[in-house]
Order: structure tokens, then sequence, then C-alpha cells
């Protein structure tokens, strides 16, 4: 907790994500974590002016890019990380179990058999309490599932970054539906989360403006234990459990869900072209509900 390091957020307006750069205090090194491709889904037209600004942001300060972290696998936008790592280097990271996703989803997409589900696509696969070094930090990483089962919540310093595991304290926490999640599973993560010291600075992935209120990206384990509308302190397991359920049952499945899975399990990588040279991306019918 005596390492504090520095954050710079990014956020993404269309998928209301957070990327953040974070960055050693003594050295050059840094990291980038969650970051977004944008895609006019309509269209099909993939825009990568947000990475843009954080390679821009990483050069102009002649800082040393060493890891590329997500989170998680997300279903709501699309990562940037190959075109990041392409431009700048760094290792890309997620938790292993990647896998779990790949077998899942490589179900739904119907990929053959040059779909590697053992993670290979990432550079590290990490397990809960693996560490790494971003320049002279230490990091480790926390598994956190339930809102998917790769979460990984990475802590560096006195910075944690919980991917999807919470939201700012009013906007609670994040769906537990998707294939593989489970709300018990969530609050039994949140609780390791929140079991970190108070004044821990938590790092969201994403916030919705909840009553339109400006974006929020940053509070603290103490702010979420005494005020987050879904785990504040006294809120029971089964009591989280039944608001979640109920919640969720409510949700529709996020705009770019589709583009976002078949991406993000090749690591942000676009499946392989036709043989006319074109990519493409597949729709399931009736597959998802
Ligand atoms: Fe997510």
């Amino acid at each position: 907790m005596n390492l504090h390091p520095v954050v710079i957020a990014f956020f993404d307006e269309p998928t209301n994500t957070f990327s953040y750069i974070v960055k050693d205090p003594e050295s050059e090194a840094c990291a980038v974590v969650d970051s977004v491709m944008e895609i006019d889904y309509a269209s099909g037209r993939t825009d990568l002016s947000g990475a843009d600004k954080i390679i821009e942001y990483i050069r102009d300060n002649g800082w040393r890019l060493e890891w590329i972290i997500e989170t998680h696998v997300h279903a709501d936008h699309l990562s940037a990380a190959p075109y990041i790592q392409e431009k700048l280097g760094g290792k890309l990271g997620i938790g292993d179990q990647i896998t779990l996703v790949q077998e899942t989803f490589a179900k739904v997409f119907n990929e053959g058999t040059d779909f590697a589900r053992d993670g290979s696509q990432f550079d590290r696969l990490f397990a809960d309490g693996d560490t790494y070094t971003i320049g002279s930090m230490t990091a480790f990483a926390l598994h956190t599932p339930g809102h998917t089962p790769a979460c990984m919540t990475h802590v560096i310093g006195d910075a944690s970054f919980v991917g999807d595991t919470l939201f700012m304290p009013d906007g609670g926490t994040a769906r537990a539906d998707f294939p593989g999640g489970d709300a018990k599973t969530l609050y039994r993560s949140i609780g390791r989360v929140l079991s970190l010291p108070d004044d821990m600075r938590l790092f969201m992935c994403h916030d919705y403006l909840p009553n339109g209120r400006p974006a929020a990206w940053e509070t603290t384990v103490g702010d979420e234990r005494a005020a987050n509308i879904h785990v504040r302190e006294g809120i029971g397991e089964q009591e989280f459990v039944s608001m979640r359920q109920a919640r969720d049952a409510t949700l529709g499945m996020p705009k770019l869900i589709l583009p976002s899975l078949q991406v993000n399990m090749r690591a942000g990588h676009l499946p392989p072209p036709e043989d006319n040279g074109q990519v493409f991306l597949k729709v399931p019918l009736n597959t998802l509900s």
C-alpha cells in the first residue's frame, strides 16, 4: 500500500468503458488495462482512434509499455490489445479461466479446430495470486469470478483494477447471468475485493452515469463498503443473490456481445479472413437469450 502508481483513465463513451494506463512512479514502465476498439456494428466498421490516444499518451511521455491486461473477456466492447501491442510491445495477459470462456463460445460460434481453446493467443495466463512486475512495481492478480469465470482483479500497490466485479457505489454491481456467471460467486469475489484495505483505490471498468451524474471511475474499498447500493456492509449473500438474479432477468443482451466475444476470445484478434481476403463476424441466430 506504500506504492502509489500513477493512473490515467480514458473513457470510451459509446460503450461506457474505462481504459487505464498505470505507471510505475519509480521508472518509465507502464501497463494498459482494458483497451477498446470501437465498432459501428451497423456498418461493420472498426475504429482505433481511442486506442491511438492511449498509444500517443505513452509515446509522448516516453514511457515503456510492459503489460497489456484484460480484466476479463468483455462482452460489451472489443479489445484493442493486439493493435496496442503491435505499436508499443508489451505482454498480453488475462485470467487462466479464459479457457472455459473459449470452450463455451467456440461452440456458440461453431469454431473449427484452428481456434485454440487453451489461451495460447495470450502471452500470460494468470492464476489466482500470481504476481508480475511493471518496472519496480509488483502487481498481483486476484481471481474474482461471478460476472464471468475468467474475471481477475489486478492489485498494484494502492490501486486495484476491478474489471466488472463492482461499479461505483451508486452503480452497484455487474450482471452475473452470462454463461459461466453466477451471482453467489460474484458476491464472494466482491467480498475478496472489499477485504482489501479501506483506502485501497478501486478503478472501475464501466460507469453508466446513474441518475445522470457525470462519468466517475475511481472510488475506494471504504466507500464501496459504506455505500454500494448492492453490496454495502450489512447486505448478505442471499439478499444480494435474489436482487442480482431478479435484475439480470430483466436485462437484454449487450448490444455488442456477438462481435465482442468473437474478437475478445481471440485476445482481440479478428477471425481469419475468408478466401476472398475479407474478415467476417458471425451472427448465430436464436442462440443467446
Ligand atoms: Fe464485462
